[in-house]
Order: C-alpha cells, then structure tokens, then sequence
C-alpha cells in the first residue's frame, strides 16, 4: 500500500486516483473546483464514463480514496503526487501551462517530506525540467524530491479498462530510482514498462497522439477519393487492418476526430517544431484534412437537400466528440450545428448523455430532444454525428415513416448502404 496523491480530479485525475485505490493503495484526490470535490464526496461524479461511478463509491466506503480541496492535508504523507490537470490550447496552439504550473507552486508549498512527482498531464518537452525548478524555488523547506513522466494513454468511454490494461507504461526521469519506484507501482497493471529519460518520456505521449490523429486524416483523405473512384473505404480500411505493419485500429473514416486531446496535442505538437525553426508540414496537413471534414459534412447534406438548407429542418443524432463520453470539447456537432444555423436551418439535436454538457456550446436556435423518433419527426434530413449504439438499430421504417423527406447523412458510416437503398433512404455516408 503507497500513500498516493493525485491533482485534478478530472477525466484522467478521478480515472487515476480511483484505479489506484482499486489496486490496493491510499489515494488522496484533490482539486481547487470546491463544488466537484464537494459532489464527489456525496457521490456525484463530475463527468460521465462507463463503470467510474461503481468504482469509486466502491473504493470510498473501503477507505481507499478521499477527496480533499487542501493541499495540505492531500500531501501531509504522500509518497507519490500526481500531476493530472488540463493543458488546454494557448492562444497561439501552445500548450497553456498555466494550471501545471499553479500545482506544482501549491505541491512546492505544502510537501513536508520527499515526494515524487509524477507529470500525468500531457505536457511539452521540456516541462518536466521546468517543474522541477518551479518546486525547487517555491518549497520553503527545502524537501527531496524527483519529477518522473509518465504520461496516460486513456480513451474517454473505456477509461478505467484503458487504464488497467495499457498496451505499455511509459515511465521518463533523470532519477532511476525514482523512476524504478513509479515502475513499482505500475507493476499490478502487468503492462511492458518503457523507461526513458524525461523529454523522451514527453514527446512519447505527444507523438502517439499525433500519429493516431495522422492515420484517421489519411482515412479521411482517402475516403474522399474512394467516393470518387467507386470504392468502400470501410472495406479497404479492412483490407489494409489486416496486415499487422498498419493494423485496424483507427482507420475509420467519418467526421474527424475530436474530443479534448489530438486537436491540442497535434497543434501544440506543430507550435514546439514550429518554435524550433522546422516546418511540421505532415501535422499541419494533418490538421487541415481534419478541420475540413466538417465543413464538408455540411456542404453534403447541402446537396442532398437539393442545394438549399435554409428554412429546412436538419436532426442531428449525437453531440458528444465521440460514444460512451459526455465530453463535447472539440466535438464536430458543435461546428456542424453552428454552420447549419448559420445557413437558416432549423436544427434539432439529441444525445445520449451529453445534451447538458453541450447546451451551453450550442445556439440558443438549437432545438434538443429527449429521443430519437421525436427529434425524427418532419425533419428533412438526419444527420448521424456520434456513433452511439443506440441509433445502429434504429427503427429505420419508423424513422423513414416520421421524416417529411427520408434523408440521411451518415458522418460515422454506421449503416449499410444497401439496406437503407431498399428501405427507400436517400443515403450517403462517408467514402462509400
Ligand atoms: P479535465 O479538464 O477533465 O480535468 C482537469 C482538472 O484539474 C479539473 O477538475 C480542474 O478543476 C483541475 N485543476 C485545475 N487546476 C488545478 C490546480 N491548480 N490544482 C488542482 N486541480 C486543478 O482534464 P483531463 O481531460 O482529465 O486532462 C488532464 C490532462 O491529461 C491533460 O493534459 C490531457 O491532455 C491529459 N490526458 C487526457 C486524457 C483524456 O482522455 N481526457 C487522456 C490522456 C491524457
Ligand atoms: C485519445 C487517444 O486514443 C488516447 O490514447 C489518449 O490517451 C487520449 O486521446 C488523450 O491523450 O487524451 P480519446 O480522445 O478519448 O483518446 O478518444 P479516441 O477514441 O482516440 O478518439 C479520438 C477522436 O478520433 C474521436 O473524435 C473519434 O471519433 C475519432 N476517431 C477515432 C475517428 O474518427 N476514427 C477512428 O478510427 C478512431
């Protein structure tokens, strides 16, 4: 049993804390938002992912994790502290330090003994370099202390599976016993650990990112080409999956990816070559093909509707950036919804679980609705935007019977193009 502090209690943060309780050890989780870490301790998670609520009520009432805005009290007899606050996008597409820096200023103040601290938060190269001269000036006492990295490889929507079975953990430091004792705790996890000095272990995070985020604009750029030439870019993402140099994963075609990590990380990923004199042309393509699918999505549900949207009524399904996930940062339905308003439709929205999240983000002229079907009625198009489960078996003869024209765009390539020809559908989908 390790004494264990984590900071932020976030989706990576809460995900942290709650699986280390779970593997045995004693977790002290912290956050300076008074009302998450008051929810929490009534219970109340702040964000939603699949089995998180389960696992930590189960590790509170076995004593194993308690929640703490007191810094004080989170490191009174830490061993370990973990850094797992945001790193958002600066103005310029750098990282924005800004809360990094303020932890590692209030763990400085209020350690009392060694401690290592543990970057978990995805952050620049260099960073971990940076921490440690910000935790040596800011300690009153002078305390022993290390900076390992060892960055988190987590999908939203699988978190805690992600996080008990990663395909590695990857541990940086310039201090091997420090690092040797992050290992120690990752063993439970029977993961291959890779060990590596500090900037290494931070451009590792960074560049896996940066080369998912490539395999799906490469997809999507070829999708476009399969439209064109008359071929199925699912069926050649299965063609090409099974040749294990490629692999299947993250070949999938559709809107674009989203969500709160490759937008920023492959921008902050440009903005560090881009500061270094380099001309990061692959990620900046990269990021174009992407930002460009959905503007495309718009202009092909345009064209569907005979050229003119304005005054029709347009239904998308999904909100969140992607399934199983409430978290709409950078999600394609905010842009998608905003430029359909803009073009004087009216649109119609529902999801699963993060319409609470996402009406803030969205035009107060966007309507949502508690189902489907209900959203589906006198809509001129649908528009699939977030391959949540529960609209791969719709009823597609009720949907077909409750639109005013039966039209759909599907930007997940959910449906089969065949069968929603011989339901009656006008259909496209995405590279097919
Ligand atoms: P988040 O925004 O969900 O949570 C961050 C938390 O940190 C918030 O609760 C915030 O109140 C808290 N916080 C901010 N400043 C603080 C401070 N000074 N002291 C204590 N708490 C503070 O962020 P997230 O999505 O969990 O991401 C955290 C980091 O992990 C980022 O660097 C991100 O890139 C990285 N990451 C995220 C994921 C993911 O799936 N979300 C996966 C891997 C890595
Ligand atoms: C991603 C990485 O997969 C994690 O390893 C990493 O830890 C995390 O970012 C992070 O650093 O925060 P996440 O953003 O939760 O995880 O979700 P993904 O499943 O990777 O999906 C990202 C985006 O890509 C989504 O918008 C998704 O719809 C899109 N995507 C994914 C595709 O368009 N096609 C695919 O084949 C796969």
């Amino acid at each position: 049993m390790k004494q264990i502090c984590v900071v932020g209690v976030g989706y990576v943060g809460l995900v942290t804390a709650a699986c280390f309780a779970d593997l045995g050890n004693r977790v002290i989780a912290l956050d300076v938002n008074e009302q998450r870490v008051e929810n929490l301790k009534k219970g109340v998670m702040p964000i939603y992912e699949p089995g998180l609520d389960e696992l930590v009520k189960r590790n509170v009432s076995g004593g194993r994790i308690h929640f703490t805005t007191s810094y004080a009290e989170a490191l009174k007899d830490a061993e370990y502290a973990f850094i797992a606050v945001g790193t958002p996008s600066g103005e310029s597409g750098e990282a924005d330090l800004q809360y990094v820096e303020a932890a590692a200023k209030s763990i400085a103040q209020n350690m009392r003994a060694a401690l290592i601290i543990i970057n978990k938060s995805t952050v620049p190269i260099g960073t971990g370099d940076w921490v440690a001269d910000i935790v040596k000036s800011a300690q009153p006492n002078p305390n022993e202390f290390a900076v390992v990295s060892c960055p988190e490889f987590l999908r939203e929507g699988s978190a805690i599976a992600d996080f008990m079975s990663p395909h590695r953990t990857v541990i940086g430091s310039m201090d091997k016993d420090a690092a040797n004792k992050v290992a120690h705790l990752h063993l439970p996890l029977r993961a291959p650990i890779v060990i590596t000095d500090l900037r290494t272990a931070e451009m590792i995070k960074y560049a896996s990112n940066a080369f998912l985020a490539t395999k799906i604009s490469f997809m999507n750029e070829l999708a476009d080409l399969c439209e064109l030439v008359g071929a199925d870019v699912k069926e050649v993402a299965a063609g090409m999956g099974y040749d294990a140099r490629i692999g299947r994963h993250f070949l999938d075609a559709g809107l674009g990816w989203g969500g709160s990590c490759f937008p920023k990380d492959v921008e902050a990923l440009a903005f560090m070559a881009k500061e270094k004199g380099l001309n990061p042309r692959i990620l900046n393509d990269v990021m174009d093909v992407n930002n460009d699918r959905r503007k495309d999505a718009v202009k092909n549900v345009t064209k569907m509707l005979g050229g003119e949207i304005k005054g029709k009524t347009i239904g998308l399904l999904g909100l969140a950036f992607k399934p199983n996930t409430d978290d709409m940062r950078y999600a394609p339905s905010i842009d998608i919804s905003a430029a359909l308003v803009r073009a004087g439709a009216n649109v119609r929205v529902y999801d699963p679980v993060a319409m609470e999240v996402a009406r803030p983000l969205l035009s107060a002229e966007v309507t949502m609705f508690k189902d489907p079907y209900d959203l589906a009625k006198d809509c001129d198009a649908l528009m699939i935007i977030t391959e949540w489960n529960e609209f791969k078996q719709l009823d597609l003869e009720k949907v077909k019977g409750l639109l005013k024209t039966p039209v759909i765009y599907d930007g997940r390539n959910i449906y089969d193009p065949k069968v929603m020809k011989e339901v009656g559908f006008t259909y496209r989908a995405v590279g097919r």
